[in-house]
């Protein structure tokens, strides 16, 4: 039951009332100029010290860190063993033996942690061969056999591009970016010109395009792929999506969904690849397809990074009347990026509608524990564990 009168209209006008107050009418969009290059979220904080703070705390600024004083505490004390599994000991792509003085980066903290040591092979770096789950305090196995700068960057870094690819296999041979994890310019495109001209005419902002624009935005990493045009450097299909051309980085606001489409499948969004399909390799599995999915229609995601494509199946986005940043405020939020997501419901539906009950904690990213789905099925599925009652992790301070 929708809670006030606005909202009890039929979902067709109150689509059209939204869509109205969506687009700021007669305002020129500002994108940054061709010529535009990233100069890193430092630069933008003397102008922008509230919005820098907020970005600060949030979980996009930490995805990717420099090993010290970001280890978490519970991994360094259990580095040797948890009392069942033993710790990290090896690269994945060398098999190597490493300690852990040799991490040099390590890659999340709310959920899980990966550890990334030196590939010398050929100087990307490679994972070790367990994961850190917070949740259950236990090491568990990490398979990855690729290089993180070929396998994970672009969803973890800003300004991310390919130098060098070998033209016959399409394996990424040279690779660079602005700054590690999710900078400003990776929500609002380089900024070189506007830290000059201080014009919006020349910084792209999200809140200023269409509903489906902007949940575009963040669906570019909120996503689960398989790219065969671009390959790891062990010549694998990549997980990520560098910009169809080597030199070039993604600028938020391109259209991706329309790049390389012959060579990538993106279920949900291509419209050959469709939710219900058996997919292969990293996409095996992603959705639920049980006769529950099928009854109702909406694919629930079964793994973590895939918000945009339950998104699209959800009412809330057929219908044209939100995106991702209705419900998450980028710039807002004591320690987390969200506003208070989960206090968004009410102000359009009655209490009964929790996000308890109605996003289900599907997603798996570790052994046992869940991130939120985003299909809002009315007959929704009882979930698994998540990281809601974990609170702010300790670290380690070496
Ligand atoms: C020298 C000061 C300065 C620096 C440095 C600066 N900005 Fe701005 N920014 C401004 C001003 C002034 C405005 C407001 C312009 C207006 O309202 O016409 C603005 C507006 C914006 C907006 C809102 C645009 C809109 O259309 O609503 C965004 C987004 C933004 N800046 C992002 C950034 C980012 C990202 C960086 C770092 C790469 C940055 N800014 C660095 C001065 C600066
Ligand atoms: C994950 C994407 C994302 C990142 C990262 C991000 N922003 Fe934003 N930013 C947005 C969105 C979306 C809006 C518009 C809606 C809002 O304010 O929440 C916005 C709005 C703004 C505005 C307009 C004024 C305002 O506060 O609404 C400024 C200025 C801005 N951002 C600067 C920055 C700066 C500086 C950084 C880095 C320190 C940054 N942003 C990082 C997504 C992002
Ligand atoms: C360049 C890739 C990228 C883009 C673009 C991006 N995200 Fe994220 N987002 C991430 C990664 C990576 C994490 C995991 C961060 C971590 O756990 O350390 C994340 C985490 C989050 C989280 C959970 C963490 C928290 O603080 O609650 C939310 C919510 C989120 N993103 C929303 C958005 C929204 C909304 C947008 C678009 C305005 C967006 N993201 C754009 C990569 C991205
Ligand atoms: C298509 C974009 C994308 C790719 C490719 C990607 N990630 Fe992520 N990753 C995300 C987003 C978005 C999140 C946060 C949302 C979520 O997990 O549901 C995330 C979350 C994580 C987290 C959990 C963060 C935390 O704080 O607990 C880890 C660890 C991680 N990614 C590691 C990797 C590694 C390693 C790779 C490469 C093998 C990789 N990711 C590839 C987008 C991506
Ligand atoms: C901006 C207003 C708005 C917000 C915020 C909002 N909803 Fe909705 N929701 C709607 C509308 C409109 C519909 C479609 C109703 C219809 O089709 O009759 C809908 C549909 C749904 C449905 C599907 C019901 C059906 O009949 O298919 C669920 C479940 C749902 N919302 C849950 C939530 C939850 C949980 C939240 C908070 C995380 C939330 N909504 C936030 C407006 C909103
Ligand atoms: C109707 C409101 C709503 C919309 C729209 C929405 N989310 Fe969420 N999202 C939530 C709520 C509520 C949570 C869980 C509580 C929280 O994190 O505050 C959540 C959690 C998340 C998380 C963290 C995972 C977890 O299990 O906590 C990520 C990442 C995320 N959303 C990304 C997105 C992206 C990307 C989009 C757009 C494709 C999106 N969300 C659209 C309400 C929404």
């Amino acid at each position: 039951m929708l809670r006030t009168p606005l909202f009890a209209a039929s979902a067709a006008t109150f689509a059209l009332i939204l869509a109205a107050g969506c687009l700021p009418a007669g305002n020129a969009v500002g994108r940054p100029p061709s010529s535009a290059a990233f100069v890193g979220s430092e630069t933008c904080k003397s102008c922008h010290a509230e919005a820098f703070a907020s970005w600060q705390e949030s979980w996009h600024s930490k995805i990717v860190r420099p090993a010290q004083g970001a280890f978490l505490k519970e991994a360094v004390e259990k580095w040797k063993s948890d009392g069942t599994n033993a710790g990290p000991t090896v690269g994945n792509v060398t098999g190597k033996t490493f300690k852990r003085e040799d991490v040099q980066y390590v890659v999340g903290a709310r959920w899980k942690q990966r550890y990334l040591v030196k590939n010398d092979q050929n100087g990307n770096l490679q994972f070790l061969n367990m994961q850190f789950n917070r949740a259950s305090g236990k090491w568990e196995k990490y398979g990855q056999k690729n290089d993180w700068n070929t396998q994970c960057a672009t969803c973890h870094t800003t300004g991310y591009r390919i130098t060098a690819f070998d033209d016959k296999s399409g394996k990424t041979l040279q690779s660079d970016f602005k700054e590690l994890g999710v900078g400003c310019e990776a929500c609002h495109g380089p900024g070189s010109a506007h830290i000059v001209s201080g014009s919006r005419r020349d910084i792209f902002n999200p809140a200023n395009v269409s509903v489906q624009e902007q949940s575009k935005v963040c669906g570019y990493c909120h996503i689960r792929l398989e790219n065969g045009k671009w390959k790891t450097a062990q010549g694998a299909p990549r997980e990520d999506f560098p910009a169809p051309e080597a030199g070039r980085s993604y600028i938020a606001g391109d259209d991706w969904t329309k790049w390389y489409p012959q060579e990538a499948i993106i279920p949900g969004v291509h419209a050959e690849d469709p939710f219900d399909k058996e997919y292969a390799g990293d996409l095996k599995g992603l959705f639920l397809r049980d006769e529950q999915s099928k009854a109702s229609g909406l694919y629930e995601e079964a793994k973590h990074h895939q918000q945009y494509q339950g998104f699209l199946q959800s009412a809330h986005y057929r219908l044209g009347i939100m995106s991702c940043i209705t419900c998450h405020a980028p710039h807002a939020g004591a320690g987390k990026l969200k506003k208070v997501a989960d206090h968004a419901c009410n102000s359009c539906h009655d209490d009964s509608y929790t996000v308890e009950k109605y996003m289900p904690n599907t997603g798996k990213t570790a052994d046992n524990l869940f991130v939120r789905s985003h299909t809002f099925n009315k007959q929704p599925r009882q979930g698994g564990a998540g990281a809601g009652s974990m609170g702010i992790p300790n670290y380690y301070g070496d």
